[in-house]
């Protein structure tokens, strides 16, 4: 048997890598053969970018395929950066029994000389010539072609695949851009409690919380205690949970969702909307720069309308809105909240993302200030394609008599309020700010069906397991 341990001593002299090397060495050559340890594995994407071409490297991963033939078995090999073939034969690998009966997900460090192989998926083969199993899988719950319900039962195992991995490094690029984009204009961040007493977005989709003896909420909105931070702390933002028990189950409503927040003292409405379309910018600028292989592989290579998603967005009113829908023969009336129909029909008439404002003040939330014809709020959505509403957002209604009043007409108990009435009271000013669903951002970016894909354990009214 051929085992090439020359190959391995000539590029690392010291050590091979699955030797227990902590019992026998001194401590300084301990750190320094551990720092070489790790130099030793490269990353998958390495070697099929063509860095490592003609040598011997090691990497280390999941079994994604395998395919026996005779004295030979290739083994797809997975880690966070790709998948890439190896070919394992029996006279070069003294276990190959044991890997070749190797199930798929099972753990593995191999070593070996990378090829240019045409035939190979991605272009490139690893000649095994050390293999280490760290641990043999059980057979793997998910196969080809499963159920969406499996997959949902079997989430924690499902994030394994390359195309929740696509979706959540598009997601974590999301989260950071948003991070950048308020922190590089100078918001701070500001918390807020997830118990709250009250509701911002209307009673109907409250999460009732036993609290000892008394009920309280899980927040809809961060938005009412960050109007009481703004007099301190002046502009701030936030990327927070948020819940609402919809009962509706739709493919862009969640239970649990990520709420990217912000408010500021004296923005006014128009530069609202440029602060939201700002944000939009930044983060398809960022994810198009950083992530542009999966957000191809997601959207099937159609990046063209992400690309042309720079400012000014288009700005119609409501009731423009109202008479363009029913223009394209949509059942629509003055006075009725827009539906995912709707809206999705809206975007499909605008190349860019679409601002709808000025809505009449009765489907809209209470807090939001009336525009001068004072049947309207000066408040928005921004619409995308498949998603409809991304982001809703107002300037704020400063005066006490017209937020009790509304707050009235809701049927809320307007002392649960009073403190936040203390916002009106103490050197009011004028303020705006608005909510944007990070999961429907990145529903949207990602071009999913459906937004439970957007988050990496979904809670739907149906669904609260794994
Ligand atoms: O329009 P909403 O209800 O506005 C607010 O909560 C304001 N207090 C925000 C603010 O001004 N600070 O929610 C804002 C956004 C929506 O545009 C939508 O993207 C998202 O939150 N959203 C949901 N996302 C997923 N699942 C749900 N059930 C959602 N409900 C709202
Ligand atoms: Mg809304």
């Amino acid at each position: 048997m051929y085992i090439s341990w020359h190959r391995i001593f000539k590029h690392y002299p010291y050590f091979s890598f699955w030797y227990p090397k902590r019992l026998y060495l001194q401590p300084e050559l301990k750190l320094q053969v551990e720092k070489m340890a790790e130099e030793r594995f490269t990353n998958i994407k390495e070697i099929l970018d063509g860095q490592h071409t003609g040598k011997e490297i090691g990497i280390r991963g999941w079994v994604h395929r395998t395919r026996n033939i005779g004295k030979m078995v290739f083994l797809n090999v997975r880690d966070p950066t790709g998948v890439v073939q190896a070919m394992v034969s029996s006279d070069a690998v003294e276990s190959f029994e044991e890997v070749k009966a190797l199930l798929v997900e099972s753990s593995v460090k191999l070593q070996g000389e990378v090829i240019e192989d045409k035939r190979a998926p991605g272009g490139f083969e690893i000649r095994v010539s050390d293999i280490e199993i760290v641990h043999a899988a059980d057979v793997f719950p998910i196969q080809e072609d499963q159920s969406v319900e499996h997959l949902l039962e079997n989430r924690h195992l499902w994030l394994r695949s390359t195309y929740m991995r696509d979706i959540l490094t598009v997601r974590s690029t999301v989260f950071g851009a948003i991070h950048e984009y308020f922190r590089d204009n100078g918001y701070k961040e500001f918390q807020s409690p997830i118990l709250t007493p009250l509701a911002c977005e209307g009673g109907s989709t409250l999460f009732p919380v036993d609290y000892f003896d008394d009920e309280v909420y899980l927040a809809q909105s961060w938005q009412l205690y960050a109007e009481a931070a703004i007099f301190g702390l002046g502009n701030i933002y936030t990327i927070a949970p948020s819940f609402r028990a919809e009962k509706s189950r739709t493919s862009r409503h969640l239970t649990e969702y990520w709420h990217a927040e912000v408010e500021a003292p004296w923005l006014q409405f128009d530069e609202l909307l440029e602060l939201a379309e700002g944000m939009v910018c930044h983060v398809t600028k960022k994810v198009l720069e950083q992530d542009a292989d999966e957000i191809k592989n997601l959207r099937e290579g159609d990046i063209e309308y992400l690309e042309k998603v720079k400012p000014p967005f288009h700005r119609i009113t409501y009731e423009e809105a109202i008479s363009i829908l029913q223009k394209s023969g949509m059942d629509v009336e003055y006075g009725a909240d827009l539906g995912t129909p709707h809206e999705r029909e809206l975007t499909k008439i605008y190349d860019k993302p679409v601002f709808v404002t000025h809505y009449p003040k009765e489907i809209k939330a209470f807090y939001m200030k009336r525009a001068e014809d004072d049947s309207k709020v000066l408040g928005f959505d921004l619409l995308v394609p498949n998603v409809g509403e991304l982001i809703g957002g107002s300037e704020r209604e400063t005066s006490i008599d017209s937020l009790e009043e509304r707050l009235k007409e809701e049927d809320e108990d307007t002392s649960i309020y009073s403190w936040f009435l203390d916002t009106r009271r103490y050197g009011s000013v004028p303020h705006a700010g608005f909510g944007l669903g990070v999961e429907r951002l990145v529903m949207w970016l990602c071009d999913l069906e459906h937004i439970r894909d957007a988050i990496p354990f979904p809670r739907t009214p149906s669904r609260y397991r794994p």
